[in-house]
């Protein structure tokens, strides 16, 4: 069984972590990567077997082939795409910081509580 992943953010952080999911993780798939950059996410999403890239993180969340994300864009847009995720209940997991402000990580892990799947 493989999971379907798409990473958000496709700098150092995010083509790392493209790269890792497709040589190193088993049982993952890179699906689909995205970034503003449009030729940052293809060249990511081509150099690591990714099927699809976005310039819009928010469509690659609503993408049916991604079932979990990996989100590694810059810190301000964190939030709301890590709410995006858990609207859609896909796992996410989001590099440091999750949110700039504490009031922020507070509404996040308010959040995911309500979700009712919270660790
Ligand atoms: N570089 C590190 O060593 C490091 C270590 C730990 C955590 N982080 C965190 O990882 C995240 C990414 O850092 P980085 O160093 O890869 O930054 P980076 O500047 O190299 O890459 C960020 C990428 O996100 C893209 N981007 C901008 N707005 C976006 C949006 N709305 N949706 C999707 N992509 C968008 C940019 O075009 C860029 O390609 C940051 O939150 C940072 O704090 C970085």
């Amino acid at each position: 069984m493989t999971i379907g992943i798409g990473v958000v953010g496709a700098g150092i952080m995010g083509a790392d972590h493209a790269r890792t999911l497709a040589t190193h993780v088993g049982g993952a798939e890179l699906v689909a990567v995205s970034d503003p950059d449009e030729r940052r996410a293809s060249e990511a999403a081509r150099a690591n077997g990714a099927r699809r890239h976005y310039t819009d993180g928010f469509a690659l969340i609503e993408d049916e082939a991604v079932e979990a994300v990996v989100i590694a864009s810059p810190d301000h847009t964190h939030a709301g795409l890590v709410l995006a995720c858990l609207r859609t209940g896909k796992p996410v997991l989001c590099e440091k910081p999750v949110a700039p402000t504490v009031g922020e990580c507070l509404e996040l892990v308010e959040a995911e509580r309500r979700t009712g799947r919270m660790i």
